[in-house]
């Protein structure tokens, strides 16, 4: 086998967790030592090359955690390294241990720090992880399956008491900025509406559509509401207060981060690993890798940055004809 062009590199998860990340961090680990280079874990994400919490891993260190949530590295959200001392700090333990690139499995915040760190002369790949699926360059991210599966199976139950009682429940998923989660789970639990960040909301249409479809026999309503959205105990007592229907807010929370990753976090979280690691060893640094549909594919970190990422609204549309 050829010898990679580089020798020794670290792996890091930063942000908000995500299920899948366990089994990135697998990937990455077991490549690199089949590529011959020797392979760091650095815990809480940059915090951990700041106070140099970093140590070689083998292939057993990554044994029984492909099906684990969470991830075994800890993550951070680290206000040290947004200073240029942080970042010279987090590159001197680097050269320190001769670590000549890391791979960041994380958000768009995570990425502009593995800018940060390249421009201290640490090279990078990044790998996609967040349940939020808001990273331009992919039209899918690690964790998006999971959380999505986990607010589902939650809203069923929530489902059963609301159809019981014939109130209204809003159900609040995550998503500060996007509404990938709220659509496509909003889609799947048959909800009467969704709310996202990305489209103004209209609380007085729904609650004429609600007095519409009570009078021809609808008895309980479901509302998906993003995050970033609106406050969805707010959105509750309005709806109750105009429409007479007993509302309920619940708020999904962090769970929807948690539990063993399914099927399709696992492979996406295994083919990213593996490619990240795949072009470092040929010497090809500073990138995202992604999926372009069902291909892997790869983008400078400053251009996949600048991309911008569009939700289907028709989505929102199919919902509203079927939701009566
Ligand atoms: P995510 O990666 O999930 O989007 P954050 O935005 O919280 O999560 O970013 C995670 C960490 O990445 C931050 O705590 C910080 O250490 C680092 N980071 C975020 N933005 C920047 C930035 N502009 N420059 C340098 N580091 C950053
Ligand atoms: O980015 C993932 C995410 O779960 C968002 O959906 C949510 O807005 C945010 O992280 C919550 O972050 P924290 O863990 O700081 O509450």
């Amino acid at each position: 086998m050829d010898e990679p062009a580089i020798k020794k590199i670290g792996v890091l998860t930063s942000g908000g967790d995500a299920p899948g990340m366990n089994a990135a961090i697998r990937a990455v680990v077991r490549t690199a030592l089949n590529r011959n280079m020797k392979i760091y874990g650095v815990r809480h994400g940059y915090n951990g090359l700041l106070t140099d919490d970093i140590e070689e891993m083998n292939i057993r260190s990554v044994s029984e955690i492909i099906h684990r949530g969470g991830t075994v590295l800890y993550t951070a959200r680290s206000p040290e390294f947004l200073t240029l001392q942080g970042q010279q700090t987090a590159a001197a333990n680097c050269r320190k241990h001769g670590i000549e690139a890391i791979v960041v499995v994380g958000g768009d915040g995570s990425f502009r720090g593995a800018l940060d760190l390249s421009a201290q002369e640490v090279p990078c790949v990044c790998i996609p992880g967040t349940i939020d699926n808001d990273i331009a360059c992919s039209d899918y991210t690690i964790g998006y399956d999971t959380a999505m599966n986990t607010a589902i199976e939650m809203i069923d139950k929530l489902r059963d008491t609301t159809q019981s009682h014939e109130r209204c429940s809003i159900v609040e998923v995550m998503g500060r900025c996007a509404g990938y989660i709220a659509v496509n789970t909003g889609i799947a639990v048959g909800a009467f509406a969704i709310f996202i960040p990305e489209k103004e909301n209209n609380v007085d249409e729904i609650v004429a559509k609600m007095k519409f479809s009570k009078k021809v026999g609808k008895k309980h309503f479901i509302i998906i509401v993003a995050e970033g959205a609106g406050d969805s105990g707010e959105i509750a007592a309005e709806i109750e207060e105009k429409t007479g229907i007993e509302s309920r807010a619940t708020i999904l929370g962090h769970v929807q981060r948690g539990g063993a990753p399914t099927e399709r976090d696992r492979v996406a979280a295994t083919r990213l690993g593996y490619h990240a690691v795949d072009l470092l060893a040929k010497g090809i640094k500073d990138r995202v890798v992604g999926f372009r549909e069902t291909d892997i594919i790869d983008y400078d970190i400053k251009e996949a940055l600048a991309m911008k990422k569009q939700l289907d609204l028709t989505l929102l549309d199919i919902n509203s004809v079927l939701s009566i």
